[in-house]
């Protein structure tokens, strides 16, 4: 096996988001603008599998599949299974809206995936609308029935909340996931499309404030739910609620995270630029090795963080659909 893979500060990467595509059945204001036609150039199934084969032998033992929207890909079932049959790959996982699942929850169980992270961000057919613009919701709301029977180890519900617009509906949220069996968590609008972000902390207030008593957060629940993420846990009486705070609390130190685009680009931060183009590498007829070397150079030039709070920073962003989160 090759040593681990190590960026610039020491951190060590264990964990990789694979974009499979940057195309969308939604048109989430936060996630993907007006104009985003989605780019050409996608890896097909056996190609994701050798790059990821090249990765879990530096060390990456957790893939989670994301979007644009993953399971509108034709070939998922068969990725999922090239995927998670791989050594070294302990855990295939995917973010998804829910909306295929009605009929994806059990074939993508089968396939080998564990754990889903389902969007939700309202419980308004109006106002899931308003957000998702060309979503369906019955279809969706189905979709996560579908999920919570399917016998997948975790669920967990991302909610990303937008002031004036979801912000009232967090206690509601929380009972809808608890009662599924999903764990909720709370996302910080990060500026990649429209809206306002709303602070965890006041959030957490406001949780309170309307009757759910939220215990102090809990260390190790944080480490038996999470995947060492971003993500906070605390305790509710129906069970754990999480917080992701990429605007007010600093996670990028203990960051164990590399991203590939569905057309191959290697990108090191959610915050940061391309680095390398994977899918030329291949078809340029790279081996193992040099593509082992390609992803430790990118990696060794990781940021130490994401600037979202930098003003002027955010027009540089590709739009999240593109990246996938
Ligand atoms: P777990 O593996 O279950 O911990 O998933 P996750 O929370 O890492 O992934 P998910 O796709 O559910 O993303 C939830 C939110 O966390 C999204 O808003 C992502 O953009 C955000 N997120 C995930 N990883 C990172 C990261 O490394 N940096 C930042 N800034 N945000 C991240
Ligand atoms: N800020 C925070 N989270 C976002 N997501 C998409 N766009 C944003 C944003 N601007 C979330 C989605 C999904 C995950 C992959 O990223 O809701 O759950
Ligand atoms: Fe890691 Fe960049 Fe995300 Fe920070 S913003 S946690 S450095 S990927």
């Amino acid at each position: 096996l090759a040593p681990p893979l190590l960026d610039a500060q020491g951190r060590r990467m264990t964990y990789l988001r694979l974009s499979v595509t940057d195309r969308c059945n939604f048109r989430c204001t936060y996630c993907s603008p007006a104009s985003w036609g989605g780019k050409k150039d996608l890896l097909s199934a056996l190609e994701f599998e050798r790059i990821v084969s090249v990765f879990a032998s530096m060390g990456i033992q957790r893939v989670r599949l994301t979007g644009g929207e993953p399971l509108i890909r034709p070939d998922i079932l068969e990725i999922a299974q090239r995927l998670s049959a791989l050594p070294g790959v302990e855990r295939v996982a995917i973010t998804t809206n829910a909306s295929h699942l009605e009929r994806l929850a059990v074939p993508l169980r089968e396939a080998g995936v564990s754990q889903l992270n389902i969007s939700l961000d309202t419980l308004s057919a109006e106002t899931f609308r308003r957000i998702s613009k060309q979503g369906d919701f019955a279809s969706t709301l189905r979709g996560i029935d579908a999920a919570a029977a399917a016998g997948f180890a975790s669920l967990k519900l991302n909610v990303v909340v937008m002031r004036g617009v979801n912000d009232g509906e967090a206690a509601a949220l929380v009972e809808y996931a608890h009662a599924r069996g999903l764990t909720p968590r709370f996302i910080e609008l990060m500026p990649f499309g429209q809206g306002e972000p709303v602070p965890t902390a006041e959030l957490i207030e406001r949780l309170q404030a309307s009757g759910l008593p939220l215990a102090e957060e809990l260390v190790e629940e944080r480490t038996r739910v999470s995947t060492s993420g971003p993500a906070r846990y605390w305790r509710a009486p129906g069970g754990l609620v999480g917080f992701i705070s990429p605007l007010t609390q600093n996670f990028c130190g203990g960051c164990n995270r590399v991203r590939v685009a569905s057309n191959g680009d290697l990108r090191s931060c959610l915050g940061g630029r391309a680095q390398a183009p994977l899918h030329q590498l291949i078809r340029g007829g790279a081996s193992d090795t040099e593509l082992a070397l390609a992803i430790r150079q990118a990696l060794g030039d990781k940021p130490e963080g994401h600037r979202f709070t930098e003003t002027g920073n955010a027009a540089t962003l590709l739009p999240m659909m593109g990246i996938g989160g």
